[in-house]
């Protein structure tokens, strides 16, 4: 991080799961088994992933998520305390299980994924109020839909009150209510979920500009739509840009979402604009790619500014 820039604050509501990731020489289809390997368990989840990713980028990052009573729930516990996240909204229910994520990665690095969410779903509205003077204190809220969606929407009005800056990443793509569309500031689907959201094909940049401009129409205030190796395309009432992807080797795609959103959040937070936010975040979803992992594949600020520096 630069030293004249201002340590940035997030809040991330979000979900934890633990992953449990087998390589596989190809993804099965309906009805085969494959013999895979290597094994590896870690933390996952995308809220988690994201308050990883945010806070090896340099903020304080609070985490609000819910997770069982188990064995699972210490490796969250490490996780955050390893990563420096605030705890005090990290909340335990022996009622629940701990989320998991059965995730099979190929050859070619793509990945398919089962999350069961578990606690996740069950984040009450006073545990989200308990977060209230935290948010308050942020420079961006940022959330997902691995969680129950109530929890979500309380989140974002208590940020809609206090005039904090929302980024909602809808994944995984679940139905979205127009009214809580309306309250978010950036909106980042990747192509999949914009095409679910909008009902459209996106096989161009001219799709993803229209897709965009469905969503807007429905009072989101920026969209940002994630395209993989062809970067990501911002799209608001004053303009439409293209911000290219850097180009790596990947190993595991498994987590670049997240990284971008975390980046993203980062990056905002610390007073960039919208193009050189988006541009920030795809370094971080560059670097992620070439690790295997979610959580341990997030790089540290000295690792995206070095490669900034670098490939710039
Ligand atoms: O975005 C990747 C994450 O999605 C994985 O860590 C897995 O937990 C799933 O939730």
């Amino acid at each position: 991080m630069e030293n004249n820039t201002q340590k940035a604050n997030i809040t991330v509501l979000g979900s934890f799961v633990v992953d449990l990731m087998s390589r596989t020489p190809h993804l099965p289809v309906p009805g085969e088994t494959v013999l895979g390997g290597p094994f590896k368990l870690g933390p996952g989840g995308k809220g988690s992933n994201q308050a990883t990713a945010a806070a090896r980028a340099g903020a304080n990052v609070v985490m609000c998520t819910k997770l069982g009573q188990d064995e699972f729930a210490k490796i969250a516990l490490d996780n955050f305390t390893r990563e420096g996240i605030n705890t005090e909204h990290v909340y335990q229910d022996s009622r629940y299980e701990t989320g998991v994520a059965l995730i099979m990665v190929d050859e070619d690095a793509e990945n398919m994924i089962v999350v069961a969410i578990g606690a996740n779903n069950y984040i009450t509205k006073e545990e989200v109020y308990q977060l209230e003077g935290k948010i308050a204190q942020s420079q961006v809220l940022l959330t997902q839909l691995e969680t129950n969606i109530d929890a979500v929407i309380h989140a974002v009005d208590i940020a809609k009150a206090q005039h904090v800056p929302v980024i909602l990443n809808p994944a995984p793509i679940q139905p979205i209510p127009d009214d809580l569309l309306a309250k978010v500031d950036i909106l980042t689907p990747n192509e999949t979920e914009a095409e679910k959201l909008t009902n459209m094909k996106i096989k161009s940049l001219e799709d993803a500009k229209a897709a965009g401009s469905i969503l807007l129409d429905k009072g989101v205030k920026n969209v940002v739509i994630t395209l993989g190796k062809n970067g990501a395309l911002i799209v608001n009432k004053q303009k439409v840009e293209h911000v290219p992807a850097v180009k790596v080797d990947p190993v595991d795609t498994t987590g670049a979402g997240d990284a971008f959103n975390g980046g993203l959040a980062v990056a905002l937070a610390e007073g960039k604009d919208l193009a050189k936010a988006v541009e920030f975040a795809n370094y971080l979803a560059a670097l992620s790619v070439t690790k295997v992992g979610t959580a341990p594949s997030m790089p540290l600020r000295k690792e995206i500014d070095d490669f900034m520096h670098k490939t710039r």
